[in-house]
């Protein structure tokens, strides 16, 4: 059973989805931690309805990101998480947990990367008239968006469709999309422990 943290800053769908895909066995994992920079999100109440220990900080309380990140880091170690996932989580990952964690964070970006990395990527892909767009699963790296890709799908954008059409689409794409690909890695980690 692999141990997970989720970190989140917004709504949580993509974290309901997993908690509702290890609630019916279909993803081996354990969320030992919901981790947020945004302590009234809706992520941190799913997470509570689920009965997972929440970690909530504000950002403006640190003195910067190595500061808040250590104090994740400890958090982590205490219940031997071993890969971080990121579901919206709206803040740049920085090299204390990039280090303590090499390819072992993951994230959900609602675009086909390299197109329209950073904050509203659906906003952008309609307003460039793109003809799809979709939804990518990566490592995370230094970078906004920019780590290796692990999976990809495409979404066709219907002309003349508006955002929440889009949206709508692209979320339920994510929701069965994240869990199925952390599936397939969390087995490979189980049969070939440390390859990756
Ligand atoms: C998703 O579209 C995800 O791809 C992006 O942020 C959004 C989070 O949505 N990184 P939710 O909070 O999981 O509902």
């Amino acid at each position: 059973m692999t141990r997970i943290a989720v970190f989140a800053s917004g709504n949580g769908s993509n974290l309901q989805a997993l908690i509702d895909a290890i609630g019916q066995g279909k993803l081996r994992a354990e969320i030992k931690l919901v981790v947020s920079d945004r302590p009234d999100c809706h992520a941190l109440q799913r997470a509570r309805s689920a009965g997972i220990a929440v970690l909530a900080f504000e950002p403006a309380d640190f003195r910067d990101k190595a500061h808040y990140e250590g104090v994740i880091a400890e958090e982590l170690a205490k219940s031997r998480v071993e890969y971080l996932v990121l579901a919206g989580y709206m803040r740049l990952i920085g090299s204390t947990l990039l280090q303590l964690y090499p390819r072992r964070i993951i994230n959900i970006h609602p675009s086909l990367l390299p197109h329209f990395p950073g904050k509203d990527a659906i906003g952008r892909a309609l307003a460039a008239g793109a003809a799809e767009t979709g939804v990518t699963v990566h490592y995370v790296d230094e970078g906004i968006d920019t780590g290796p890709v692990i999976a990809q799908e495409r979404i066709a954008v219907v002309p003349g469709e508006g955002r929440a059409d889009l949206e709508q689409k692209i979320h339920a794409v994510e929701h069965r999309l994240y869990p199925q690909v952390l599936r397939q890695i969390f087995q490979e980690e189980e049969k070939w422990p440390g390859v990756r």
